[in-house]
């Protein structure tokens, strides 16, 4: 009986090809660019602008505040995880967000009152040198590293502190601050207002580490760009992080869940800060999310490439990152939208960042790479006389573990391991990775003929390449010092 559809045979015969980075080449196209004049800006979500279209992965072995702080001072962005207290990350986040600013407005002030035992703790937990003080809000006065170096600890602030203040009107330029700090030699500048409450305060730290960090990404008042993960059930750490934060993103291994969309329809509403739903595999998938929530910002693509992901191995269930990048691309086109998407999982190079943005994508998100610096969470490893740092799956035995003797809302629905734990080798500083990186993309954007990411998405032509090509495209037939034989 002929029903219309087509047969299993048929499906499996005729299915989709699902490709990913080691299928392709970029053909070089007609130039005009010289990989110089490339500017990789992007749109990183909806309202975010980065200057490198870099991601950290939200994982316990890549992104903390160490990570976000250097990779958003490189123009990237960092996505702390979610394998911790709320507490703890909203600490992280809030650190980020406090690394430097245009001016202050979170202030840490103590009181007349206090102990400077507990003025020098509040130095500690914020890594501060120095407090402005105020009484019922109003500023009297400034605690300074040289007024408690001599002080007793049972001292009260208000008899050991600097008394006679040089402050400021909110209204004033960073020029007229930075004359102001050299003309007094002062390193912190107090913002008041008529009635002499305190506003704000500028530190001499924050006007140099502006000159240093040009690219920086940067909020609208000149704060580093943060991100965090969060579960989009989890409403608590969601409503938490939106008061520091400036995009959370929804992680989940399979966002095309009915119930997953439904509570992320619902917290959506309730968030300011931008929103990342992921991951996707499909176009089905862009198209079901994009059109059951109300506001997405991004959309986060790849299943089963990560390095340290085995779902696929034991499910069987995949969508490779460049495959899904497509699927998404396609489907936002479908829909008349542009919100950016993030490739996520399986980058080795720079060619592969330049294929996955040429299918579609405006960011990559990388754990792997970027677990190998000194910025990454935990120490060196010495094995056989080379470093290492330890890697490892969310997925994985020991990071489950861990999430669920803390975070309730990520109990074990699933009997079994998705992720792996091991090393990568130590590649030192951040910054030389994110040049390496943006230095590559810009020269295969160069064959591309691309001079900005959007071009990419119009020019890059691929073409695919066999497994026993593959091989040729590496070094080969040579001797390596530093690889061995090829
Ligand atoms: P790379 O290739 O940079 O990929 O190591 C990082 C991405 O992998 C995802 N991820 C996982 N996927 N099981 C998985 O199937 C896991 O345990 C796991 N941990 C992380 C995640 O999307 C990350 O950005």
């Amino acid at each position: 009986m002929d029903s219309g559809k087509p047969s299993i045979t048929e499906r499996f015969a005729k299915a989709q090809h699902a490709f990913t980075f080691r299928d392709f080449i970029l053909l070089p196209g007609l130039t005009e660019v010289d990989p110089s004049e490339v500017d990789i800006e992007t749109r990183v979500t909806t309202d975010n602008v980065i200057r490198v279209p870099f991601v950290s992965s939200p994982m316990d072995t890549v992104t903390e505040d160490e990570m976000a702080i250097t990779l958003a001072r490189l123009g990237g962005l960092g996505v702390i995880h979610r394998n911790c207290s709320t507490e703890e990350q909203v600490e992280m986040a809030k650190k980020v967000k406090r690394a430097e600013s245009l001016v202050i407005r979170d202030v840490v002030t103590a009181e007349p009152g206090y102990a400077v035992r507990e003025a020098l703790a509040l130095m500690r937990k914020y890594e501060i040198s120095g407090l402005p003080v105020v009484k019922e809000g109003k500023l009297v006065g400034i605690l300074t590293g040289r007024d408690v170096r001599f002080a007793n600890e049972d001292d009260l602030v208000g008899n050991v502190m600097t008394k006679k203040v040089v402050t400021a009107h909110d209204n004033i330029t960073l020029e007229q601050a930075r004359e102001l700090m050299h003309e007094h030699r002062i390193e912190k500048l107090p913002l008041v207002d008529e009635s002499g409450k305190l506003k704000g305060l500028i530190t001499f730290k924050d006007i140099s580490l502006r000159g240093k960090y040009p690219n920086a990404s940067r909020d609208k008042v000149g704060r580093l760009l943060c991100a965090a993960a969060a579960s989009p059930f989890d409403e608590e750490r969601c409503m938490r992080l939106d008061k520091v934060v400036d995009i959370i993103v929804f992680d989940v291994a399979h966002f095309h869940n009915k119930k997953v969309i439904d509570a992320a329809r619902r917290l959506v509403k309730k968030l300011s800060a931008n929103v990342v739903i992921g991951n996707i595999g499909t176009r089905q998938a862009a198209l079901d999310v994009v059109s059951s929530i109300e506001r997405v910002n991004a959309l986060r693509a790849g299943i089963g490439s990560g390095s340290i992901c085995i779902t696929t191995e034991i499910t069987k269930a995949g969508a490779p990152t460049l495959f899904a990048v497509a699927q998404a691309f396609d489907a936002l086109k479908e829909l008349g939208s542009d919100i950016p998407i993030w490739a996520d999982g399986g980058i080795t190079s720079p060619g592969d960042v330049a294929l996955a943005l040429a299918a579609g994508s405006s960011a990559v998100c990388i754990g792997n790479l970027f677990a190998r610096t000194r910025e990454s969470p935990g120490s060196l490893v010495a094995i056989g006389g080379q470093y290492y740092k330890a890697y490892r799956g969310m997925g994985s035995p020991s990071a489950m573990e861990k999430r669920h003797a803390i975070d309730r809302y990520a109990s074990p629905s699933k009997g079994i391991a998705e992720g792996v734990e091991g090393y990568v080798p130590y590649k030192g500083d951040l910054a030389t990775m994110v040049n390496e990186l943006s230095q590559g993309l810009k020269a295969s954007m160069g064959y591309m003929g691309a001079k900005n990411i959007r071009e990419a998405w119009t020019k890059a032509q691929v073409a695919w390449v066999s497994e026993l090509g593959a091989t040729e495209t590496k070094a080969h037939d040579v001797i390596l010092p530093t690889r061995g034989p090829t």
